[in-house]
């Protein structure tokens, strides 16, 4: 608890372009739970590194992420949001918590497993702890609640199950943390394989819709979406590329499917692709002006990036003195 507030933490790797998919999944979520709890929003990059970056490409993508969380809504006076590798006390705490892992854990994480079958070339160390980095991320601000993807619950189990190992050896130290599934409705699939979540290392660039693409390029992907031969417009799992236009057309309209079917009834597929076109763009719009904006004024996202890492160095460093004290690190002499 933080001013009799519970405590959130998520965050995002700044690797790919970020696509409608992490918007109206994550980051527009985000921005409700902000007003209920007391929110640290982080970008990650940190675990970033565990697969080969361009340094300079890193930086860049970092920093847009960053404002984009700002764009998106997120106001960076009462939302912490910050750079990982800002805060130094990440890497302390994922060093004493990999003390306290184990590899039999690690290794039966679903994603070192594919994510090892993708970079067979670079399975480093880093790649099969990076659970543990997000282990610390979490329980040094000891998070109540933290919102993912179901792709991270795994995560979240071991999360838990360190922090309650810990806590049974060395008595109560950390807050076991919930996850917070979003609504499976704001679920996005890929336009090109609507079995498929959209994603941003996706290869083929129309199966996603990204938050900076233009509106010509976004009607267009829109239009080639893959839909099937049933020619009717139903909400159903046997037409998962209609039910995905409709969950993306939902999502920004805040109607419900019901509503969709009955307002496309004789319609043709054409017809709902140009109307998703639409909704899309117009949700895009305001977050894209804002990103131009604040990309502008340098001086404000620094302030932001400098003020929201010593916020978040305050919050972490208690944890962790307490966290060394507990292991028998010697007292620090003042
Ligand atoms: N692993 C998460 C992802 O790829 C990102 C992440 C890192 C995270 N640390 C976190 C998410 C802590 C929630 C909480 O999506």
């Amino acid at each position: 608890m933080i001013d009799g507030k519970k405590v959130l933490f998520s965050g995002m790797q700044a690797t790919g372009n970020l696509t409608l998919g992490n918007y109206l999944g994550a980051l527009k979520n985000w921005v409700t739970l902000s007003e209920e709890y007391e929110c640290f929003y982080c970008v990650v990059d940190e675990h970033s590194i565990t697969v080969r970056q361009d340094p300079a490409i890193l930086r860049k993508r970092a920093r847009a992420l960053l404002t984009l969380y700002i764009a998106a809504g997120l106001n960076p006076e009462k939302n912490c949001i910050y750079y990982q590798s800002h805060v130094s006390g990440h890497a302390e705490l994922a060093w004493i918590l990999n003390c306290y892992t184990y590899m039999g854990e690690l290794s039966r994480m679903t994603q070192f497993k594919d994510k090892s079958a993708k970079h067979a070339d670079n399975i480093n160390a880093g790649l099969f702890t990076y659970p543990v980095l997000m282990a610390a991320d979490i329980l040094l601000y000891q998070a109540d609640v933290v919102p993912v993807g179901i792709d991270q619950k795994q995560h979240l189990e071991i999360t838990r199950d360190i922090a309650q190992r810990f806590n049974s050896i060395y008595g109560e130290t950390f807050t076991i943390p919930e996850a917070y599934i979003g609504k499976t409705g704001a679920k996005i699939m890929s336009l090109q394989n609507p079995e498929k979540k959209m994603s941003k290392s996706d290869e083929n660039p129309n199966g996603s819709i990204y938050l900076m693409d233009d509106p010509d390029t976004i009607i267009r992907k829109c239009k080639r979406a893959v839909t099937d031969s049933e020619a009717q417009i139903l909400y159903r799992d046997e037409q998962p590329g209609v039910k995905n236009l409709i969950n993306i057309y939902c999502a920004c309209t805040g109607e419900t499917p019901e509503q969709v079917v009955a307002e496309f009834d004789g319609k043709g597929y054409g017809d709902l692709k140009a109307a998703v076109g639409e909704a899309i763009v117009s949700q895009l719009r305001p977050l894209q002006e804002e990103v131009a904006r604040l990309e502008k004024d340098k001086a404000y996202i620094d302030s932001v990036i400098k003020n929201n890492a010593e916020k978040a160095a305050y919050f972490a460093n208690k944890t962790l003195r307490k966290v060394q004290k507990r292991v028998g690190f010697p007292e620090r002499i003042r």
